[in-house]
């Protein structure tokens, strides 16, 4: 069951770099079981912090009783097509501390970045993630869009959400990440 005191005094605020090693920790703690993960999620996120693509306002932490408990990060990318490219951002990774998952702190996180990102005007977020996870949240298939990653990944994890009415109008393409993804 959701513990509401924990969603109730979970603070999401912009990381520090009094917080790296904590989310280092964090990240690694986070992602040891996921099948999926290749475990290394805590060095990608060391490389972005340095990469063009960072931008320090949407890299935030969740903070409980003064402690790092999660953590979430956007980047910016570019959807491409032959004529054009857009701006958009992808997120990777969101990660919290298992004893504190599944009591809303990965969707504080979430809610949040998005209206951070919302605020400093981009229009959408791209994900590779969990198809029972984030439709909760707005995101819907890029292939709804003719948006494509530039990896083989099942349809139904390759999601993609507006965050402003409209504002994937005309958007379709490849979208490029940054080069510290390594994809
Ligand atoms: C995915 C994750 C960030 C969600 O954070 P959270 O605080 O547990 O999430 P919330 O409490 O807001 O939401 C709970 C929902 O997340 C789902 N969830 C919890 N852990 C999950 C996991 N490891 N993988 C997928 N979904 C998960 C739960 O099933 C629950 O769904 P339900 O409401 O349908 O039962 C967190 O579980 C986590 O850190 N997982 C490991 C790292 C990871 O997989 N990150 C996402 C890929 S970048």
């Amino acid at each position: 069951m959701e513990n509401s005191y924990y969603k109730m005094n979970a603070k999401i605020r912009q990381e520090t770099q009094n917080d790296h090693k904590v989310v280092f920790e964090l990240l690694k703690q986070a992602f040891a079981n996921e099948a999926y993960s290749d475990h290394s999620e805590q060095f990608l996120v060391e490389r972005l912090r340095k990469s063009e693509a960072f931008i320090p306002s949407l890299s935030m932490v969740a903070e409980l009783d003064n402690r790092v408990v999660g953590y979430i990060l956007l980047t910016k990318i570019q959807i491409k097509n032959e004529q054009e490219s857009f701006d958009s951002l992808a997120l990777a990774p969101v990660a919290v501390l298992p004893e504190y998952q599944g009591n809303g702190i990965g969707g504080l996180l979430i809610t949040e970045a998005h209206e951070q990102a919302r605020a400093m005007g981009f229009q959408s977020i791209v994900l590779l993630g969990h198809q029972h996870y984030y439709p909760r949240f707005g995101y819907k298939p890029t292939s709804e869009y003719g948006i494509k990653l530039p990896f083989e990944a099942p349809e139904e994890n390759c999601m993609v959400l507006e965050l402003l009415e409209g504002g994937l109008n005309g958007v379709s393409g490849t979208v490029v990440y940054a080069k510290e993804f390594g994809v």
